[in-house]
């Protein structure tokens, strides 16, 4: 059985150092424009300093109309380049591989941020969204290509294209809504087919050393575990993945209708041929790490854990011991594990299980 120590190798670039990723987690600590902060840089280059073999950003908006938060960080234009170099450069000297998540809202874009009305695969009156035309799915698909390239040109080790959580390309996996009679929904083929022309218009226009990664949600958001079989199926099996990184939400937990077997358990044993596959959630422990690696996955992401250490993963790595402090955590703490006040205050405003709100000014 893999070790979380151990070396991680892929079907496309370089070799990650251990099995232990940063998850990606949206921060709000970008400027205006969607360049990166100081702060942005200074709280990822904490992570790769702290061991983590990948470090992966917050979701990046790929095109202005799929922003959905203030501070959300851009890979939308050229001018988010020069953030982005910087950013890539300081995570190589430290010696991590590096992604970036690229994100489209959909009907989750905000209009008091884009301007514009929100697009969706379906007429969406109560989140004020458009129904896409052809030509609007076609330029979201050039939208994140786009977005790929201009990562690999800031020094990027590859790019994870977010396809969980209900965001656009989750809008078109959603069963019970995405019922597109042009190709696009209608049969889990069709519904899948947009992530597909992502990630070959991806891999297309990027050199053969650029890691490319997906993100699913194994359930809900309109799709049964079922579902979410299938897409991961077509996933592993198109040839174009360095892996699937599965948002669990709890590594541990059973799907929601219930069954012997636990989430996990009806995804590893899907065929992978060359790609990967990382599980997330609910990961606090080097137990934890090495239950995940025994239970068939080949790395983990770490979201809450690597929020209160910048060196959760060196910690994971030297001691088998390794238990992750309780949460919540004061402001203190965090702050002193280089998170800058936009993403305390984020936390604070929306996660009391991570930062405790009274008495920490
Ligand atoms: C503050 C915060 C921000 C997050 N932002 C993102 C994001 O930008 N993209 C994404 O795919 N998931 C995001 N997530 C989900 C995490 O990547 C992860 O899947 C989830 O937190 C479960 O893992 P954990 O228990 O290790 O934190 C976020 C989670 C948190 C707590």
């Amino acid at each position: 059985m893999p070790q979380p120590t151990d070396e991680l190798d892929l079907a496309h670039g370089p070799t990650w150092k251990n099995r232990i990723a940063l998850a990606p987690l949206t921060n709000r600590q970008s400027n205006d424009d969607g360049s990166l902060s100081q702060d942005e840089v200074a709280w990822l280059t904490a992570r790769a300093d702290g061991g983590f073999g990948l470090v992966m950003t917050a979701a990046a908006f790929v095109a202005p109309a799929g922003q959905v938060w203030r501070g959300q960080l851009g890979v939308a234009s050229p001018e988010h380049l020069p953030g982005l170099r910087r950013l890539a450069d300081s995570l190589r000297a430290a010696g991590a591989r590096s992604s970036v998540q690229l994100h489209h809202g959909g009907r989750r874009a905000e209009r008091s941020i884009t301007g514009v009305a929100a697009q969706c695969p379906w007429d969406d009156p109560a989140h004020d969204a458009v129904a896409m035309t052809l030509d609007d799915v076609a330029a979201a698909v050039e939208s994140f290509v786009a977005a790929a390239v201009r990562a690999e040109q800031a020094g990027f080790d590859g790019v994870e294209v977010h396809g969980a959580h209900g965001y656009l390309l989750g809008q078109f996996l959603d069963t019970s809504r995405n019922d597109r009679a042009d190709g696009y929904g209608g049969s889990p083929d069709g519904r899948f087919r947009i992530v597909c022309e992502v990630l070959a218009g991806i891999r297309a226009a990027t050199r053969s050393g650029f890691q490319l990664g997906l993100r699913l949600s194994p359930e809900g958001f309109g799709t049964t575990v079922q579902d979410g079989r299938e897409y991961a199926r077509q996933a592993l099996e198109s040839d174009l993945l360095d892996y699937l990184d599965l948002s669990l939400w709890d590594v541990f937990m059973r799907p929601r209708k219930g069954g012997d077997a636990l989430l996990i358990d009806h995804f590893v044993d899907l065929p992978r041929g060359e790609a990967r596959l990382g599980v997330t959630g609910n990961v606090r422990s080097t137990a934890d790490l090495q239950w995940c690696l025994d239970k068939g996955a080949d790395f983990v992401s770490v979201g809450h854990g690597a929020i209160v250490h910048h060196d959760f993963a060196a910690r994971a790595l030297a001691d088998p011991q390794f238990v992750a402090r309780p949460m919540p955590v004061s402001v203190d703490v965090l702050r002193e594990e280089k998170l800058g006040p936009a993403f305390v205050e984020y936390l604070a405003e929306t996660f009391p299980d991570v930062v405790e709100v009274s008495g920490n000014g």
